[in-house]
């Protein structure tokens, strides 16, 4: 049994945020509440052996649940795996990850949903989810066995990494959508718009000498999803946004009722454009990093509740892809294990974003939206759990990182407030940044 003591507890499912004591027993929370006694927790814990954690000054909430993780298995074991991936999960305060279906092969029928959820479990981190993709192959026509995939354990649907640039098949996927329930998650980029381009289309990229990837490349995209989500009443999730005029696109969308949500990754609200030399390829990212204007509409979007969500879009990478030229070097930020340090250092310190807020987006509206067990600190549910400590400091380096991937802007900084204890089902599996 564990007895923290004097904790902050941040849970907006239960519009708690405050000191309190928590209890777990048994794998499951058993109690929230202020002012308990030795005795009483003795007596409750009837011979279940106590560690009691002095929580003074530390943060306690539901485990952080990322929609959009690229683990890289199967196929591309050299970037990442489903171990090493839910080892760096668990490590940067996630206990549930939804595993992009851009794998090799794609995640595209129930045989590989199965094998994704099996290595999972096998490994024992953070809970791995698979989402399968919405077409075969990840080709844009013939879509997928969705209730048979659904059936096999799937949490969603996906062809991120590529747009479906087809309207008709993203129409006819919205419409299955409905009947699984689940979202169609949307990587929005049209294909022509975006053509061979690198970084966003800007006086950066201009004087850097870089093809553009317009805005609307993006919008254009979100504005066709909206309407057809619209259409046909079936439920649309837009990933990593990262346009001012996206934010508006979904802001209005939402006022006539639309089923969206939207997600938006940390590099988009922390880095710009402007921020990238040519030597800079870890911010090499798809989408692109936006203006300095896209970047303050995407902070307020996610205040206000237009985004409703913040996940990583983990994208590892190996060294020798990310060390080529600018132009050839691929597209992703691996961030499992410092996003929810950089947004507690660039957004909560500094007073863009209140604490509560990225708990909610990053754990109890995922949960929601997507139908899952977790975002909870309710007395009874399984114990998926976060200690984060503001004064804990350490330095991000290459030795201390679980993940295969390098591929982070961070390397070398040293920051204070990290995750320092996680635990999955009521077991600890991370302390003081130790993946047990
Ligand atoms: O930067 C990105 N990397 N964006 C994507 O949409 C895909 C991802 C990847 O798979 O590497
Ligand atoms: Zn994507």
């Amino acid at each position: 049994m564990w007895w923290l003591k004097d904790v902050w507890v941040i849970d907006p499912s239960q519009k708690v945020s405050g000191p309190q004591d928590v209890l777990v027993k048994g794998g499951q929370i058993l109690e929230i509440s202020s002012g308990m006694t030795e005795e009483e927790v003795l007596g409750k814990a009837q011979g279940e052996s106590l560690e009691t954690i002095n929580g003074k000054g530390k943060f306690v909430f539901p485990g952080l649940i990322d929609v959009h993780t690229h683990l890289r298995e199967p196929g591309q074991e050299d970037k990442e795996d489903i171990l090493s991936g839910s080892r760096a999960a668990v490590r940067g305060g996630f206990t549930t990850i939804l595993a992009m279906a851009n794998t090799h092969p794609p995640i595209d029928s129930r045989a590989l949903v199965e094998f994704v959820l099996r290595q999972g479990e096998r490994a024992g981190y953070a809970h791995v989810l698979p989402i399968g993709t919405v077409t075969k192959g990840m080709q844009g026509s013939e879509l997928v066995e969705m209730a048979d995939m659904k059936a096999g354990g799937a949490a969603a649907f996906s062809d991120d990494g590529k747009n479906i640039q087809n309207p008709e098949v993203m129409r006819l996927a919205l419409e299955y959508a409905k009947l699984t329930g689940f979202p169609i998650i949307s990587h929005c980029e049209d294909k022509d718009l975006a053509g061979e381009g690198l970084m966003r289309r800007g006086v950066t990229s201009g004087r850097m000498g870089l093809r553009g990837i317009p805005a609307s490349a993006e919008s254009v995209i979100v504005a066709r999803d909206l309407i057809l989500a619209e259409e046909t009443g079936g439920k649309l999730h837009l990933a990593h946004i990262s346009t001012a005029e996206s934010v508006e696109l979904i802001r209005r969308a939402k006022a006539r009722g639309v089923d969206v949500t939207a997600e938006v990754n940390p590099h988009h609200l922390i880095f710009c454009d402007e921020e990238i030399g040519i030597t800079d390829t870890v911010l090499k990212v798809n989408p692109p990093l936006g203006s300095r204007g896209d970047r303050e509409a995407l902070i307020e979007g996610l205040a206000d509740g237009t985004i409703d969500m913040i996940a990583t879009d983990h994208a590892p990478h190996t060294q020798a892809e990310k060390t080529r030229p600018f132009a050839e070097a691929p597209f992703g930020i691996a961030s499992l294990e410092t996003a929810l340090s950089a947004v507690w250092q660039y957004l909560v310190l500094p007073g863009r974003l209140s604490f509560d807020r990225v708990v909610e987006a990053w754990s109890v509206t995922p949960a929601q939206r997507f139908g899952l067990n977790g975002g909870t600190l309710k007395p009874g549910v399984s114990a998926d759990m976060v200690l984060f400590d503001p004064d804990f400091k350490e330095e991000i380096n290459s030795t201390t990182l679980v993940s295969k991937a390098r591929n982070t802007p961070f390397l070398g900084k040293t920051w204070q407030g990290f995750p320092v204890m996680v635990w999955v089902e009521g077991r600890l599996v991370q302390r003081d940044r130790t993946v047990i």
